[in-house]
């Protein structure tokens, strides 16, 4: 039996209910904010994923004591004890996850030195980090870059300061938060960004006893303290893995119920599933998303940071365009390298062109940089199973629908990498009514020999 290879027999609307829980891209966050408080915090509604998993994994390695609470989800970590880890340890996780640099401003209160190994995540464009040494600059770091990783030093207490980063980067606005509420003053952090899982960061960093105001115009003001305590606190669910369940719906023409989804940060999202032809039902428990049968309709899309149609719900809203009727245009104005993923749909039988224009009206900073960061899909195109190669987290759930939306069999590659933000995603297909089955290796070579 291989775990990384995963028949999906498609053709089949999914149906009935799944149960979502904290947001990958707030939960990791939340866990090294533990690393600031004196005492255990205790963070509530975390899935079990493969980023908790690493982040839980360096929290250790720092001394931080993590044992599960009484509550299923529940994650109790205790900083009283943070110490130096080994660089080689350190380094054991380099390539594993983006959450690491994350680490800097932490470490730097608690320890006065940081070493943090080369970073992991998906590979949509270059994802750089300037921005985030750039502000840990400003707050008085000093950073030495070497082969194997970063190596930071605060030689005395970090200051508060001015910062204007160039993008509201959502890493970059978290890695001032997170230093700026232990700093010695005021931090003003203009063109922040204000994704709902960082007003979920400062939240928990509130509860900590941080003094944080979220401004208009993307501005936020922090008073440093010189202590901070633990916090207790549930996780936002998860909005980003919400909408790839209710694409799944769509493309599949099914009808799923996620337990656990709220309207206000999926706002946006709403409005365009709606615009598609897409149906949905809000209660106090979650949302029903479904195809109400007929034509889905074609639109014209624009990823951007909050409250703009959030980058990742782009790559599975593009497998159920495949299916809608007439010429959708998409321009990804977050990532230069996030529509890659649209090849293999083309094999399946879709039709989508890629352009290095802005296209759709507003002009983006990847449009003089020859960047394919504009689509035109042509639809509705009926999809036939193929042979998949999942290239990063949302891109493979997206071939996982666009399988399940195939007639025929397709063979998915690199299944694990979903397990970095999707949890249990197999058992809820299955809950779903989706056929798939994981093949011995001797099927996997068959499949092969015959692809
Ligand atoms: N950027 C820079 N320099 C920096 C930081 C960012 O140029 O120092 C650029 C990036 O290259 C990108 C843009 O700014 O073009 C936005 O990047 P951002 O920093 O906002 O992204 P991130 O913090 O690395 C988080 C999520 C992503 C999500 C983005 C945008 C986590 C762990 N990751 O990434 O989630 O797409 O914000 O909302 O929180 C995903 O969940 O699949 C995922 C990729």
């Amino acid at each position: 039996m291989t775990d990384d290879v995963l028949l999906v027999h498609g053709g089949n609307p999914l149906e009935g209910e799944i149960q979502i829980r904290g947001a990958k891209n707030l939960v990791p966050k939340a866990m090294v904010a533990a690393l600031l408080g004196q005492g255990p915090s205790r963070l509530r509604n975390v899935p079990d994923i493969r980023d908790v998993k690493v982040v839980r994994g360096l929290l250790q390695l720092h001394g931080v004591t993590v044992r599960t609470g009484d509550e299923d989800g529940e994650l109790i970590l205790d900083p009283s004890h943070v110490e130096s880890a080994n660089v080689a340890d350190i380094d054991a996780h380099a390539g594993s996850s983006r959450i690491p640099i994350l680490f800097c401003g932490p470490l730097l209160h608690r320890l006065g030195h940081a070493f943090i190994p080369g970073l992991g995540g998906c590979d949509i464009g270059g994802r750089p980090v300037d921005f985030h040494f750039e502000v840990l600059r400003q707050f008085g770091a000093t950073i030495e870059k070497h082969p194997q990783g970063t190596y930071l030093v605060a030689a005395q207490r970090l200051r508060g300061t001015k910062i204007e980063l160039p993008y509201p980067s959502v890493g970059a606005t978290e890695q001032v938060l997170l230093t700026a509420v232990l700093a010695e003053g005021v931090t003003e952090l203009r063109n922040a960004a204000i994704e709902p899982e960082i007003v979920d960061l400062i939240c928990v960093l509130q509860k900590m006893g941080a003094i944080i105001s979220l401004g208009t115009d993307r501005t936020i003001l922090v008073t440093g303290v010189d202590e901070l305590d633990g916090y207790t606190h549930r996780a936002l669910p998860d909005r980003l893995e919400a909408a790839s369940w209710a694409c799944a719906a769509l493309a599949t023409k099914g009808d799923i119920y996620v337990r656990g989804a709220e309207q206000i940060p999926m706002m946006t999202f709403l409005n365009t599933f709606r615009k598609v032809g897409g149906a949905y039902e809000i209660d106090d428990a979650g949302i029903r998303f479904w195809h109400p049968g007929g034509e889905l309709k074609a639109i014209a899309l624009e990823t951007d940071v909050h409250p703009g149609f959030q980058t990742d719900w782009q790559q599975p809203l593009v497998v159920a365009l495949t299916q809608a009727a007439g010429l959708s245009i998409v321009h990804e104005t977050v990532y230069e390298s996030r529509l890659g993923f649209t090849g293999a749909l083309n094999q399946m039988g879709a039709h989508i062109q890629l352009y290095s224009e802005c296209l759709g009206g507003t002009p983006c900073r990847f449009g003089a940089r020859n960047f394919k960061h504009s689509a035109v899909v042509s639809g509705p195109s009926k999809l036939m199973g193929g042979e998949l190669v999942i290239p990063d987290l949302r891109g493979g759930f997206s071939y996982l629908i666009a399988a399940l939306a195939a007639e025929g069999t397709s063979t998915v590659h690199g299944i694990d990498l979903i397990n970095r933000g999707y949890e249990n995603f197999m058992d809820k297909l299955r809950d779903l009514g989706a056929h798939i089955e994981l093949p011995s290796a001797a099927e996997v070579a068959e499949v092969q020999l015959t692809a």
